[in-house]
């Protein structure tokens, strides 16, 4: 019975491909797992809804893949975990793994100078946010950045060129690089432009991403609750086979070709 249950796929939504970077770094650290991935096209973006619409499409997010029959479910978006995550928690009995903007690792480095953190309007403007940046303003000063339109940028597949430096080129314009030691990367979608972003504001600056962490944690949470299908890898053999079946909401089916790809990017093909 066990056994079975430990079986079933690890569920991981996003709004749309963004979350596949968090999935990468899961796969990596437990490659004998089967995932079931929802990316909620037809409502992307969800950084410039109202909190009440998010929550309420994440919650249906949540509900899609409780009905694909998943063993937990990681919330592989920083928007849908900062307005849902603890509805999302109180409906369902199984684990729920969210996502914050990294600044606890940020602060760790020691760095002297302003922290940088870019995400979405919603989750800059909520409790989450401002509850996670006062934890912290006695360590650095935290400057939020949004970046409305850069997700739309992204999942049309725009990874890289001109597009994307032109847009990070005009959001940095604003932004004294001199005073900023590092930059939060507070959406799962900015993950797949890190280099980009390195382009743009150079290489002095360090830039961080919560995807290994939290892949560490939905590690450690599924070993505790003795939910794993096999043992955690120490370190990734790439390159990897992962079983992963992705549902999209609307029909734009050349998403999960995109999904796959950013995986394969990653030493990761999907079987
Ligand atoms: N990847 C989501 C996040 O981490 C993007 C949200 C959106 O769709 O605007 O916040």
């Amino acid at each position: 019975m066990e056994n079975e249950r430990n079986k079933l796929p690890i569920g991981v939504f996003d709004s749309g491909i963004g979350g596949i970077s968090v999935l990468a770094e899961i796969i990596k650290i437990l490659p004998c797992e089967e995932f079931a991935y929802f990316a909620d096209i037809l409502h992307s973006p969800y950084g410039t809804k109202q909190e009440d619409v998010v929550r309420s499409l994440s919650l249906k997010a949540a509900e899609f893949l409780s009905l694909v029959g998943v063993k937990s479910l990681v919330v592989a978006c920083n928007t849908a975990t900062s307005v849902a995550i603890n509805d999302i928690r109180r409906t369902y009995p199984f684990p729920v793994i969210g996502m914050e903007p990294a600044l606890k690792p940020a602060m760790e480095l020691g760095l002297t100078g302003k922290i940088l953190v870019m995400a979405t309007p919603l989750t800059l403007s909520s409790k989450k946010f401002s509850a996670l940046a006062h934890h912290y303003k006695h360590r650095a000063e935290i400057v939020p950045l949004p970046c409305v339109g850069l997700v739309e940028i992204v999942e049309r597949g725009y990874l890289s060129g001109q597009k994307i430096e032109a847009y990070l080129s005009h959001v940095f314009s604003t932004v004294n690089k001199e005073d900023i030691s590092a930059i939060v990367l507070g959406c799962t979608h900015y993950v797949l432009i890190k280099k980009e972003i390195v382009n743009v504001v150079g290489d002095k600056i360090t830039i961080i991403d919560g995807n290994c962490g939290t892949a560490r944690h939905a590690g450690s949470v599924l070993q505790k609750e003795g939910l794993l299908n096999g043992a955690i890898a120490e370190k990734p053999h790439i390159p990897l086979r992962a079983k992963v079946s992705f549902y999209i909401s609307g029909n734009e089916s050349e998403v999960i070709t995109r999904c796959k790809q950013v995986l394969q990017n990653e030493g990761i093909i999907c079987e």
